[in-house]
């Protein structure tokens, strides 16, 4: 009698992950600990770090004068007071300032008005950082363990910025000169941009890669391509929620050139309870999940900071999470942290 064929079971996410090098479940401490202090500041990620998060979350830009600095916008408008120190230069990119003059502005305060109930008078005055000086957070941790996420933004006004960041992880030991990631070290590389990706996976093949996922230009095709200011919805994210892709396939077809690519996961966009300014379409639907998992790769969801959501992305599926409340998220993880993050901050002078 003919034996039964053997099928090998696929791997379980967690085996994948840890055959990545990728913690599991990740948490990431998205622009630090940014619900608590000034996103991408010092606050931020020390408090991310002693907290307990796996990795800092940071978006890489270049200086006039070649310097890597952390800075989600486009922009310096909404959290420093470019606005009165650089009238002029008020909406230029990062890429019109050098250190020297980013190092003037006042990346704090915004925060305290923004959050009157989380201010700290400390937080004035708040520095942009430089990769260099997350590299010191991330090295000065007593546990070593804390890794780096680190997305390359608007990567298309900074030509060559793969090859830098390569450059400086391995100027810091973050990285072997082979390229390979440093024992002891933990480091994922992030993009929206195929193009940046393909030179992250030219520059640094054997460092984890993610791709971030988005419905729009630029990203997967959406079923409808209206935008928002012509489709009657008032609420953005409102209107994201209803933004969807166009098939099946438009899904997968992103999915599929990250692992060409030799990405070892995707990070989708989802959508929250509460809504808000970073609730965006639900690209963590458990078929979705299931779609990538299969294709051997990870999913990690950005950016999710409520119990009722960290429920919802794990039951669809998810194996990490960009948070702003890495406190939170530790906690739901049932991985609590030893002190809370008003007494690290309160520890830490601020
Ligand atoms: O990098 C993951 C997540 O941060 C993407 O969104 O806009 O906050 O960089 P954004
Ligand atoms: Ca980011």
């Amino acid at each position: 009698m003919a034996s039964a064929p053997v099928f090998a079971a696929a791997p379980s996410p967690e085996a994948l992950a840890k055959k990545a090098g990728v913690a599991w479940p990740a948490v990431i401490a998205h622009r630090g600990a940014s619900y608590d202090a000034p996103e991408s500041t010092r606050p931020a990620y020390i408090a991310a770090r002693d907290l307990g998060a796996d990795y800092l979350e940071m978006d890489l830009q270049r200086t006039r004068d070649g310097q890597l600095v952390a800075f989600h916008d486009d922009t310096l408008l909404r959290t420093t007071d470019v606005a009165t120190r650089f009238p002029d230069r008020r909406d230029k990119p990062i890429s019109a300032f050098t250190l020297a003059e980013l190092r003037e502005l006042d990346a704090g305060s915004w925060f305290n008005t923004a959050y009157p109930d989380r201010a700290r008078p400390a937080f004035q005055g708040a520095k942009v950082l430089t990769l260099d000086e997350i590299i010191d957070i991330a090295d000065a941790d007593p546990e070593n363990r804390t890794g780096l996420y680190i997305e390359t933004k608007v990567p298309s006004l900074y030509p060559g910025i793969e090859a830098d960041l390569k450059a400086k992880l391995i100027s810091r030991g973050w990285l072997t000169p082979s390229g390979e990631v440093a024992a002891g070290h933990h480091v994922v590389l992030q993009t929206f941009e195929k193009a940046s990706l393909e030179l992250l996976a030219k520059e640094m093949p054997k460092v984890p890669k993610v791709l971030l996922l988005w419905v729009g230009e630029g990203s997967i095709e959406p079923e409808s391509k209206v935008a928002f200011a012509d489709s009657g919805i008032k609420d953005k994210a409102a209107y994201y929620a209803s933004q969807r892709p166009a098939s099946k396939e438009a899904f997968a077809s992103w999915v599929d050139f990250a692992k060409a690519q030799g990405a070892v996961g995707t990070g989708p966009s989802a959508a929250l309870t509460k809504g808000g300014d970073q609730s965006y379409m639900d690209l963590v639907q458990p078929w979705m999940n299931k779609l990538t998992h299969a294709k051997g790769l990870l999913v990690h969801v950005y950016t999710v900071d409520d119990p009722v959501d960290f429920d919802k992305v794990k039951k669809a599926g998810v194996d990490g999470i960009f948070t702003n409340r890495t406190a939170e998220l530790l906690k739901f993880d049932g991985r609590p942290s030893k002190r809370s993050v008003q007494a690290i901050l309160d520890d830490e002078g601020y």
